[in-house]
């Protein structure tokens, strides 16, 4: 992948105009309670004030109606976050779309929910040409929003006097591309979830590219079906297992393995009390849940796991929010902290269990995208990355 990058440009006393996915959750009350993003943005916006630039920020936060501010769709409690991480003032500027505000070289401003503005879902090009004349730069480093073709992560890239990437969407690009593109081998890819459906395109994708793929939760299910195995009333899609056994043809004709189950744990409900059944895969009965793989089955995969040269890690393998079910997701993150391999972890659900297990710094890059980070998996070209691509041309 070739674009320009933020720290390969010139920019003092340039008008610097920065795309960030500052999209955090936040409490009824408004509060963030998860920082991550926020975090991430701000090695981008120190370079920029550093070298001396006049800095604009941006971001959507949530899915608002375009056309009014509501109080809850507001970036004010993000501009006060940003302010103390920074440690300087960041001023939040309402209608900016046609310019009228100020922001002098060192300063950093942050322009109101741009997902606000009309015309930015639908990639308005009025709207995106208004946008490119405030800036000398236009900075993309919403890795998170890259899948969306949006008037401030694509428009705007195209009319903009520059166009690049920022430091977090290179390091999102560089490590993606490390794990999928240049991998060393083997590589593993650990993808699970409720349904095959939701990932059907990823696996597919990966089934060409993988030595060894990991299936957990319902989408293992699947997989067990698929082969013959019993499931009980396990969460499964019937109606998908030709495309697992597809999946599974593919990776058996290059040599490469998805391993099932041969131990699981069973329960008769799915609820924070349920009792916990650890038994064989062949000895599941008919009114049996599996929730988690059992223990051998966790070893089988810590030891992939170990011999691994890569590993690409989306969604845990049971129910681990309870910790009855837990083991295998437990033994997935430990023993992806305890690998040399070059890992890569994303997605919600598997950014909660790396927080669980406390692995983060042992995990080679936590991606911030959810979205984005599963469409780069399945292989498909983000157009935020794309018109950064052509711009490099
Ligand atoms: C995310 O949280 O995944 C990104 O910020 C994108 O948000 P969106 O799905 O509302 O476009």
């Amino acid at each position: 992948m070739k674009f320009l990058r933020l720290n390969e440009l010139p920019l003092a006393g340039k008008r610097v105009f920065i795309r960030a996915d500052l999209n955090v959750p936040q409490d009824d009350a408004g509060n963030i309670t998860e920082d991550t993003r926020i975090r991430a943005t701000i090695p981008g916006i120190k370079h920029a004030l550093d070298a001396g630039a006049a800095v604009m920020v941006t971001s959507h936060l949530g899915r608002p109606m375009e056309g009014s501010l509501q109080p809850g769709d507001s970036l004010a409690p993000i501009a006060q976050r940003l302010s103390e991480m920074l440690g300087q003032p960041v001023r939040l500027v309402q209608d900016w779309v046609d310019g009228g505000f100020t922001v002098k070289p060192g300063e950093v401003v942050l322009l109101e929910n741009c997902r606000v503005n009309k015309g930015e879902k639908k990639n308005d090009e009025t709207l995106a040409r208004k946008m490119a004349a405030l800036c000398d730069v236009y900075v993309n480093d919403a890795f998170g929003t890259a899948h969306r073709a949006e008037a401030t992560t694509h428009g705007i890239a195209k009319f903009a006097p520059v166009a690049c990437a920022g430091p977090l969407m290179a390091a999102e690009l560089d490590a993606l591309g490390k794990a999928l593109e240049k991998p060393a081998r083997p590589l593993l890819a650990i993808v699970a979830g409720s349904k095959v459906s939701t990932k059907l395109t990823i696996l597919k994708s990966l089934a060409s590219k993988v030595d060894q793929l990991i299936v957990g939760g319902g989408i293992a299910n699947t997989f067990m079906l698929a082969t013959g195995m019993r499931i009980g009333k396990s969460l499964a899609e019937p109606d998908l297992v030709g495309e697992a056994q597809a999946i599974i043809d593919i990776m058996k004709s290059r040599g490469a393995q998805v391993p099932l189950p041969v131990d699981v744990v069973v329960a008769d409900e799915l609820s924070a009390l349920a009792r916990a059944n650890p038994i064989d895969a062949a000895a599941v009965r008919p009114d049996d849940l599996i929730l988690d793989v059992g223990a051998k089955t966790a070893q089988v995969f810590a030891d992939l796991i170990a011999k691994a040269g890569t590993i690409v890690w989306n969604g845990p393998v049971g129910v681990f929010e309870y910790d009855q079910f837990a083991g295998g997701t437990k033994a997935i993150a430990q023993a992806i902290a305890a690998s040399k391999a070059f890992s890569i972890a994303g997605g919600g659900d598997t950014l909660a269990a790396v927080a669980k297990y406390k692995i983060a710094d042992k995990v080679s890059y936590i991606s911030t995208g959810g979205g984005a980070f599963l469409e780069f998996l399945e292989g498909k070209k983000l157009p935020a990355v794309e018109v950064l691509e052509q711009r490099a041309a």
